[in-house]
Parts: C-alpha cells; sequence; structure tokens
C-alpha cells in the first residue's frame, strides 16, 4: 500500500475553537504581533513547536499512575534511568525539568568567560546559557547547511575542517564540542554517523569530550537508517546506540523525542562533571532522583522512549512532514530542502522578497498565516538571532518561518487545512507589509518582543476578509 497511514487510532480528543479573521486580526494586535502572546485557544492549528506537544499514548497514561512521588529513591527514577541506558549507556543519568535546565547545568560547570564551545549550530537556549556565562557559542555548519536550495541527505553535518582548524586554534579554550541532532536551528536537518564519528575523532586528538544535543535523536537516526550507507539493515534502536556510543555525554528535552509534555536530561561518564551536577541539581531542580520532575513524569518517559524507536512511527512522522513540504513546494513556497524530520521551514527570505532581513520577513508571514487561517508557526531569523551579545542588531543567516508538527496529534485534514491556507498567501505575498520591533528584553527576545507593522493599512488591507466572512 502507498498510503501510509497514522499508526494509532485515537481515543481522547480536544476540541479545536474556531475563529474568524477579523477576530483573529484584532487578537494578533492585541498580542503585539507577537505569536507568543496569544492564548492558545485563539488558534486553529498549533505549529508553534514540536516540544511538549506530543499526545501521550495510553501505556504513558497508565504509566503514570505508576509514578512513585518519594522524594529520595523512587523507583520511578530507576525505570527511567533504565529506559534512557538501554538506548543511551551513559554512567550518569541526571534529570532535568527540561532541556535548557539541563544545558544550564552543564555550561554553569564547563563554561565561562574563556570558554568557547563549538556546535553544528547551537539552538537558541543552547546559546543562550553559554552566552550567560560570559563564553562564546560558535556555529561551524556544512555550507550546505546554510543554504535552503543546498541538496544534501546530512545538512546538519559539523563542517570537520573548520572543527578541526578551530581546535588547532582554540582547543585549549575548548571544554567541550556540541552536536545537535537533529538540527533545530538549521532546518531540522540530520547528522550523519560519519559526522559523528568523524567530529568524535577529532575531539579526541584534542582531548575535548563531545555531547550530543540529543532532542530528536530517533529522528536522526531513521535519518541515518533511510540515507546512509550501511544501515539500512540495522535497527533504529541499534543505530541509536552507536550514535550515543561515539560521544561522552547528552542534554536531552524529553519534550521532543521522549513523547512527554515536560521533562529532560543530562547523561555524561565524567564522574567528576556529575557529582557537580547533582550538587547544581539540589540546588536549583531538586534531589537527584527527580530533578526538576514528578515520579510520574518520569515513568511517561520511560514509556516514551520505548515507543518512540518504533519504525512504523518513524515512518508515519516521516512521511507526514514530508507530505506538507512537499505540497508547499507544489504551490511555489520555497522552503528548505530536503524537508526535516520535526518541522517544514519556510525559506521567508525568498518567499517574501519585498522585505529585508531588518523588516523580519519571516515574522511579517507568521502574522499573516495566523490571520489568514489561526495557524500558528515561528520565526527563526533576525528575531531570534539578531541581537548581538553587545546589544547591536545583525541580520541572521537566514529567514525562515518554521511549522512544527507535534508528535501524533494533527491528521492529515488538518495539514490540508494549513495548506489551503498557503495557496491563498501566495497569491498576495507581496503585500505582506514589514514589522519593527517596539520593545525587547535583552536576551532570547523572541519570546516577549513587540512590534508593529510598518505599513498597518496593509496589515489591514492583506487580512481583510472576504465580504461573505463578515457576515458569518
Ligand atoms: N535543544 C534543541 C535542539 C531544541 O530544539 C530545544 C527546544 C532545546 C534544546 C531546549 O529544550 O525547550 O526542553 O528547554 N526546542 C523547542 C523548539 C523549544 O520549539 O524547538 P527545552
Amino acid at each position: 500500500m502507498d498510503t501510509i497511514i497514522e499508526p494509532f487510532r485515537i481515543k481522547s480528543v480536544e476540541p479545536i475553537r474556531m475563529t474568524s479573521r477579523a477576530e483573529r486580526e484584532r487578537l494578533i494586535r492585541e498580542a503585539h504581533y507577537n505569536l507568543f502572546n496569544l492564548h492558545a485557544d485563539d488558534v486553529i492549528i498549533d505549529l508553534l513547536t514540536d516540544s511538549g506537544t506530543s499526545a501521550m499514548s495510553a501505556a504513558q497514561w497508565a504509566g503514570l499512575m505508576q509514578g512513585d512521588e518519594s522524594y529520595a529513591g523512587s523507583p520511578s527514577y530507576f525505570r527511567f534511568e533504565e529506559a534512557v541506558k538501554e538506548l543511551m549507556p551513559f554512567e550518569h543519568v541526571v534529570p532535568t525539568h527540561q532541556g535548557r535546565a539541563a544545558e544550564r547545568i552543564l555550561m554553569g560547570i564547563v563554561a565561562g568567560p574563556e570558554a568557547k564551545i563549538p556546535s553544528n549550530t547551537h539552538f537558541d537556549t543552547t546559546r543562550a546559557n553559554i552566552e550567560s556565562t560570559g563564553a562564546e557559542a560558535v556555529d561551524l555548519v556544512i555550507e550546505e547547511g546554510l543554504d535552503p536550495d543546498a541538496d544534501h541527505p546530512f545538512k546538519g553535518n559539523m563542517d570537520l575542517d573548520r572543527l578541526g582548524a578551530f581546535l588547532d586554534t582554540h582547543g585549549e579554550h575548548v571544554p567541550l564540542v556540541m552536536l545537535t541532532v537533529t538540527n533545530n536551528t538549521g532546518g531540522g536537518q540530520p547528522v550523519s554517523m560519519a559526522n559523528i564519528r568523524g567530529a568524535k575523532a577529532l575531539c579526541e586528538e584534542h582531548d575535548v569530550p563531545l555531547f550530543l544535543d540529543a532532542c530528536r535523536f530517533a529522528e536522526n537516526a531513521y535519518f541515518i537508517k533511510q540515507r546512509e550507507e550501511g544501515f539500512g539493515d540495522s535497527s533504529v534502536k541499534e543505530i541509536v546506540r552507536e550514535m550515543f556510543s561515539h560521544v561522552d555525554g547528552m542534554t536531552m528535552s524529553a519534550k521532543k523525542d521522549a513523547l512527554v509534555n515536560i521533562g529532560g536530561w543530562l547523561a555524561l561518564d565524567d564522574d567528576d562533571w556529575a557529582r557537580e551536577a547533582r550538587n547544581q541539581l539540589i540546588l536549583t531542580e531538586g534531589f537527584p532522583t527527580y530533578g526538576g520532575l514528578a515520579g510520574r513524569d518520569l515513568e511517561a518517559i520511560a514509556v516514551g522512549l520505548r515507543e518512540i524507536v518504533d519504525e512504523d512511527y518513524l515512518e508515519y512522522r516521516m512521511a507526514s512532514t514530508r507530505y506538507l513540504g512537499n505540497a508547499l513546494t507544489n504551490l511555489g513556497v520555497p522552503i528548505v530542502t530536503p524537508v526535516g524530520g520535526h518541522a517544514v521551514y519556510i525559506d521567508a527570505k525568498r518567499f517574501l522578497s519585498h522585505l529585508p532581513p531588518l523588516e523580519y520577513p519571516a515574522q511579517a508571514l507568521a502574522v499573516a498565516l495566523y490571520t489568514t487561517g489561526g495557524i500558528r508557526g515561528v520565526e527563526i531569523g533576525s528575531v531570534m538571532f539578531g541581537r548581538q551579545p553587545d546589544g547591536s542588531e545583525e541580520p541572521a543567516d537566514q529567514e525562515l518561518l518554521r511549522l512544527a508538527i507535534p508528535r501524533r496529534v494533527y491528521t492529515q485534514s488538518h495539514v490540508d487545512y494549513v495548506i489551503e491556507c498557503f495557496e491563498e498567501l501566495v497569491d498576495r505575498a507581496d503585500e505582506i507589509p514589514g514589522y519593527e520591533i517596539t520593545e525587547e528584553p535583552p536576551q532570547l527576545r523572541h519570546f516577549t518582543a513587540h512590534f508593529r507593522p510598518l505599513d498597518p493599512s496593509a496589515v489591514h488591507r492583506e487580512t481583510t476578509p472576504p465580504a461573505h466572512e463578515h457576515e458569518a
């Protein structure tokens, strides 16, 4: 059969509240044109993130009932630890409330004013946690990874020549090297096993540990199985185990490929770093057998980790992301290709080519998509990355609008609705106005910044509903 179906049935549902276009126009204005400020029940299809938005399985909900809430030594912790070590056999597993807590604890131990930490591309929270210690976060993704059109099976790969040169020059200031799998900021693009091995070899030469930012490890492993020679006959679980066998530690947001709504961990082999991490954990997260989590959360992670390496699930997951990407391509919407694992990334620099980067084309597109269909995506461009540590502003490498697909949540007809909204946007892309920032915090500004359309009448023009919708 060619039709790849959702490999699950739906047992429990959540209603979606419908809104009119006029209503959305008001709501987005009141949200200062920042989609993070919207109430989620004013959103029809929420593609803001695939993080913490997964639908849990019946087995995970059943697992919650087994949660043991003992302050210390909870059996839930040991079930969680066993499930993690089944895939990622590190010596120490330190639970945290989510990925960024693991990053903060790790960077608090290893980074600092002199340190430089390379990665393929750091995610925004990782970068912020590095920079907040005074250290420098350095992105060394391969050239193809910055070109939305480049056709490469592993566009998330680290540029090993540049990493080698970087370690030759700065090695003594590099406490660790990171690799983000998949490379979220670069389009959800995978990293090959050869690249992980190559990075490890360079790190070994310089006696520097290698860590994975492993949020979407199962999607990355599935890409390796499909695209990398020699892995076609391996199981995803074997590939996952091999990925982690080459590295010295990991940070994890369980909100992605552990199929839960909250959670994370730091896992590593180094005893001294682990001791310091647990001391930090007790200060800010909680006792080492629960971190920032309830026992029941640890149970849900343990079950989720067994479900995520299911290959029927992963086949459906990749097929559904590709389905949206291919449909947008057929409409002429420029996207990052090949399509990544968890999201489709629209190249707003090209789609709204009349807007310069510092008029935030991807933010402009995000607002237009919301007013058109109540769909919420997220800007990954100059709003997210344009502000420099010294307060100045530089255009980001790319201006992307990410449509992230929550796991096991939306069906094909939801996605068909998204595609139909784009049919309309294609026709009036050149009318969409640029934006300026009117208020922003010093760090991670995209979450709370306020915006103003540079041509407010254009917002109104481009969002004016057809007459029949007014009457509705
Ligand atoms: N690393 C990567 C690659 C991520 O994508 C995220 C989160 C984190 C670290 C931080 O994890 O949210 O649990 O603290 N990404 C979400 C996203 C927020 O929408 O892509 P967290």
